[in-house]
């Protein structure tokens, strides 16, 4: 690496950017944009698809903001050659999508759902016809009902169950697919499932916690397995949400927070994946899950990592907190998104920088985007100023770290399509297509 490793020496974002290089990027860059399947399929009901935890958390009042669920959200299931054409036009090279479990195994093992099989084959064979490489992540937070029944990501078994599920689509769509992801940001789904109780399962349980991080880390090296030995000329990689962890004051003891938050965030999946061992601050809570030989199984070769990334995220002091930190809001200060997400490009360079150093694969840049509360004027256009300014400030950040030294190979930006997005419901707008509602009228944005 070409640069610094003390974050400190590193220069600052300047609005004014010195000389460099008229496009640092590769010639071979990719430009993509990401989606997911419970957030925009719709069809919740349709060809045998089988429930999935977000169906039943959705429909518990007071889960989701305005009682809002993913049953019917962009109807991607029925629009999808639209939005392939939506697609083809912003003249992207990729799309990453998420395949629904419980729509391609309607209770999670067992026998495939045909029907479910055959609408993931019309999209990457639409896509591919459009010139889109299909980028596949194998999981979006759908897990299958049946499989929560019998204790979910809490439950050892769930790693082969994933596994097993990894084969069936691997071996149907591994003759055009090529890209696959295992899973996405499985710190946020097990940190938000099984600790703070803000998404499914909704449980605090310190054991089920950390059975659930070492058994989604079995899953994720098992399936690597698979998906090498059944698809010719994969590419493989996990997509990790990956953010500076900050105290929210200066103090000691935020401090520690903030490195544990870190552990927890950033860490207990990308290191025992690509670096074989748990954080030292929790591997002894990782012990009485890990059997012989896991570590192994679970640092399997990947080609690349994905990363996510949107603000940095703060940690606070909190003496009764199992994990050693509580969750905290950015200092008031921080300048912020129309949603409220703080805005700092500067973080997302270091973060590249930095998980090109510790994890030494290339990386793709799996989402990044602004949210917004937009309303569109009456010929349904949206003024996106706001997006626009985000963007460009981010993807001047990307191409600061590519100059130097980090190995960026793509980008993908969340999201095609305004979309269901989770507690939130469809109040944040991620898209750069409008998606009207009521209508399920799409309007490219600025
Ligand atoms: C990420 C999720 C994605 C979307 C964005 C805004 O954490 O992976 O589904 O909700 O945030």
């Amino acid at each position: 690496m070409t640069h610094a490793a003390d974050p400190a020496a590193r220069p600052t974002l300047s609005k004014t950017p010195s000389p460099r290089p008229r496009d640092p990027l590769r010639p071979d860059f990719v430009w993509g944009a990401s989606t997911s399947s419970y957030q925009i399929e719709g069809a919740a009901r349709e060809d045998g698809r089988g429930e999935s935890v977000w169906d039943l958390f959705c429909r518990q009042p007071g889960r989701i903001q305005n009682g809002d669920t993913g049953d019917v959200a962009c109807d991607h299931y029925h629009r999808y050659r639209e939005d392939v054409a939506l697609l083809r036009d912003l003249g992207v090279g990729a799309y990453r999508f998420s395949i629904a479990w419980p729509r391609v195994l309607p209770s999670g093992r067992g026998s495939p759902n045909e029907a479910g099989l055959a609408f993931y084959d019309r999209l990457v064979d639409g896509l591919l016809s459009a010139g889109i490489e299909p980028w596949v992540c194998l999981y979006h937070w759908d897990l299958p009902q049946a499989l929560q029944e019998a204790g979910g990501w809490a439950n050892r078994d769930c790693a082969s169950w994933f596994a097993d599920y990894a084969r069936v689509v691997a071996s149907r769509l591994g003759d055009r697919v090529k890209r696959f992801a295992t899973f996405n940001e499985p710190s946020v789904f097990t940190l938000f499932g099984y600790a703070f109780g803000w998404h499914p399962p909704a449980a605090d349980d310190a054991a089920s916690h950390h059975a659930a991080i070492h058994h989604v880390n079995l899953a994720h090296g098992m399936a690597i397995d698979v998906l090498r030995d059944y698809v010719i000329g994969a590419s493989l990689g996990a997509i990790h949400n990956m953010q500076p962890a900050r105290p929210v004051q200066a103090t000691p003891e935020d401090r520690a927070a903030a490195r544990m938050l870190d552990c927890y965030w950033n860490r207990a999946f990308a290191d025992p994946q690509m670096r074989g061992a748990y954080p030292d601050a929790i591997a002894s809570r990782m012990a009485p899950f890990c059997r012989d030989g896991d570590l192994e199984r679970i640092h399997r070769p990947a080609d690349w990592l994905g990363i996510n990334h949107y603000s940095p995220v703060y940690a606070r002091a909190d003496s009764a907190s199992r994990l050693g930190f509580a969750w905290s809001d950015a200092p008031a200060d921080a300048p912020r998104s129309p949603i409220g997400w703080q805005i700092d490009p500067a973080a997302f360079r270091d973060v590249l920088l930095d998980a090109c150093d510790r994890y030494g694969l290339p990386i793709y840049v799996t989402e990044n985007g602004a949210g917004a509360v937009e309303l569109a004027d009456a010929s349904g256009a949206i003024d996106d100023r706001e997006r626009i300014a985000y963007l460009a400030a981010y993807l001047e950040a990307l191409e600061e770290a590519t100059v130097l030294g980090a190995d960026v190979r793509g980008y993908f930006v969340w999201s095609l399509l305004d979309n269901f997005e989770w507690g939130a419901g469809y109040a944040n707008r991620f898209g750069i297509v409008r998606v009207d509602l009521t209508t399920q009228a799409r309007t490219p944005k600025a």
